[in-house]
């Protein structure tokens, strides 16, 4: 299975969301993608979007997730969204630890370990975003990042949880730069991912999504290097036209 999923971020009013999920799926609907196909195309808008674009993508071969969710399933946690909220929302996937969240608030692995829980216990996929910052890979760090990140962030996948787990790695100086990884320091990523995944007990089957900065221009060179299953994408996920030509790359590569 390839995945395309796209991280609306804080972008989109309700009635903009809604206009740019009919964009895609105009766009799409000729598009070779949907499970029996092997590509799951999914996009991520804010909490406050979810109802406009489940409306526009119900009974269609796109789907729907969320940027992340609160570990409890219910209480008094004011302004919090939870997993089981999402699920009744027709949620897919639901991101979590991804390096905005643990930047501005401050998610610690044990706290993602537990919200990646939540999320597969409500019956949805997991995308357990990983990265090393551009001052850790300078300093060799690299691996003992993603080691550290995977370890304490799947801690609480059994067996029977893996096939809802997806890895995306998205090195922290990729986002929003306009800077993509070069094709070998995905591969070689993507390749220690693997390994790591391995010692876990992870089933190969397990996707690894690339994340940060994926452009239709850049796409192609991503998605053909090993071990890599998928893109996480920000900015471009806004602009329908390139999303699209994004998808259809990554079908090409599958389909064709
Ligand atoms: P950009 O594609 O805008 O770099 O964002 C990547 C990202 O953070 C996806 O989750």
């Amino acid at each position: 299975m390839r995945w395309v999923v796209g991280n609306w971020k804080m972008h989109t009013t309700p009635s903009e969301a809604k206009q740019l999920a009919r964009q895609l799926w105009r766009l799409l609907k000729s598009a070779c993608i949907g499970p029996e196909v092997g590509l799951r195309v999914v996009v991520c808008p804010p909490f406050t979007s979810l109802e406009a674009v489940r409306r526009v993508l119900a009974r269609t071969r796109l789907e729907w997730g969320a940027q992340t969710c609160h570990e409890e399933v219910q209480g008094a946690y004011t302004g919090e969204i939870s997993a089981r909220m999402l699920s009744e929302l027709g949620c897919t996937l639901v991101l979590v630890g991804h390096s905005e969240r643990r930047r501005y608030a401050a998610e610690t692995d044990e706290r993602i370990a537990q919200k990646l829980f939540r999320v597969v216990e409500f019956g949805m996929h997991a995308v357990l975003c990983v990265g090393e910052t551009w001052h850790e890979r300078e300093r060799g760090q690299t691996v003992t990042v993603l080691e550290q990140q995977l370890e304490r962030g799947l801690a609480a996948v059994t067996q029977a949880l893996w096939p809802q787990v997806l890895i995306a790695y998205e090195p922290v100086w990729a986002i929003g730069t306009g800077v993509t990884a070069l094709p070998e320091q995905i591969a070689e990523a993507h390749t220690q991912i693997r390994q790591i995944l391995h010692r876990l007990g992870a089933p190969e089957s397990v996707p690894i999504l690339y994340g940060g900065s994926v452009s239709a221009a850049a796409v192609s060179n991503i998605i053909t290097q090993p071990e890599v299953h998928g893109v996480l994408v920000g900015g471009a996920s806004l602009r329908s036209g390139e999303f699209n030509a994004i998808v259809r790359t990554v079908a090409a590569h599958r389909c064709s």
